[in-house]
């Protein structure tokens, strides 16, 4: 009897011990950074990795890298890229489905300017479902058109031209705007995004230090 009461209070410690340590072991942040053309992911994004100590992945930067390298995937992708159209979801999500494999992800990430179709947001889902078993926080920068072509046209990178950031624009309205609906029963937090660059990251920050709690 005495033994049967000491091993069942070893089961007991051991089964707590193990609790304490699952609740404490944090949960990967992952955050997806949605907003139009210019709405300021990269600029955002920057900020988080700075605070929050996680990588952040853009496919945009991922695709000029192919691009500028010549690789097969760059030459395939690069009058897609120039015409502001977006490149097939296959090759996106195989992007993403090995960058996010590495081990600098591990512990959470950021993507930036991913998922841009419905498609790419349910291949995501399971993807995560599968390896993180954690749901995204989704972050939209919203910014409204004519803020857009002002800071982009100011920019100047390649396809920063008034035509293609126009088209930037159609693609983001038709393609990208409707995976706002598919997260929106989620952790989906709207942001204006046509405040100054630090007031923007404060408000994000007010969202993610409350997941990081
Ligand atoms: P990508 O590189 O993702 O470009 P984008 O979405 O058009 O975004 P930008 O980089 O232009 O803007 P941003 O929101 O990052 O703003 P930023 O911080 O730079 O994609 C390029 C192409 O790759 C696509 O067109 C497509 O072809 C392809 N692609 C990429 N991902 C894909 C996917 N998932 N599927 C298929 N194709 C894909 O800021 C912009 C400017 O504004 C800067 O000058 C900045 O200083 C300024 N700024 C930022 N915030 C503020 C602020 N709050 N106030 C004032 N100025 C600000």
């Amino acid at each position: 009897m005495t033994r049967v009461t000491r091993a069942g209070l070893l089961w007991l410690g051991v089964a707590a011990l193990t609790m304490s340590f699952g609740q404490n072991r944090p949960q990967p942040l992952i955050v997806l950074l949605v907003g139009p053309p210019g709405s300021g992911k990269g600029t955002q994004a920057e900020r988080i990795t700075a605070k929050y100590e996680i990588p952040s992945f853009s496919t945009g930067a991922l695709l000029r890298a192919e691009v500028k390298a010549g690789t097969p995937l760059g030459q395939r992708v690069s009058q897609i890229m120039a015409k502001g159209e977006l490149v097939p979801d296959e090759a996106v999500n195989d992007i993403v489905r090995r960058r996010i494999g590495e081990k600098d992800a591990e512990k959470g990430f950021i993507l930036d300017g991913y998922p841009r179709t419905v498609s790419q947001a349910k291949f995501l889902d399971a993807l995560l479902g599968g390896r993180f078993n954690v749901k995204p926080l989704v972050i939209h920068l919203d910014v409204p058109d004519d803020v857009v072509l002002e800071r982009l046209t100011a920019r100047g990178r390649a396809d920063d031209k008034p035509e293609v950031i126009r088209d930037r624009l159609k693609v983001y309205h038709e393609e990208t705007a409707p995976i706002l609906e598919h997260y929106a029963k989620g952790d989906y937090h709207r942001i204006d995004g046509t405040k100054s660059i630090d007031e923007v990251a404060a408000a994000i920050d007010e969202v993610l230090s409350k997941q990081t709690k």
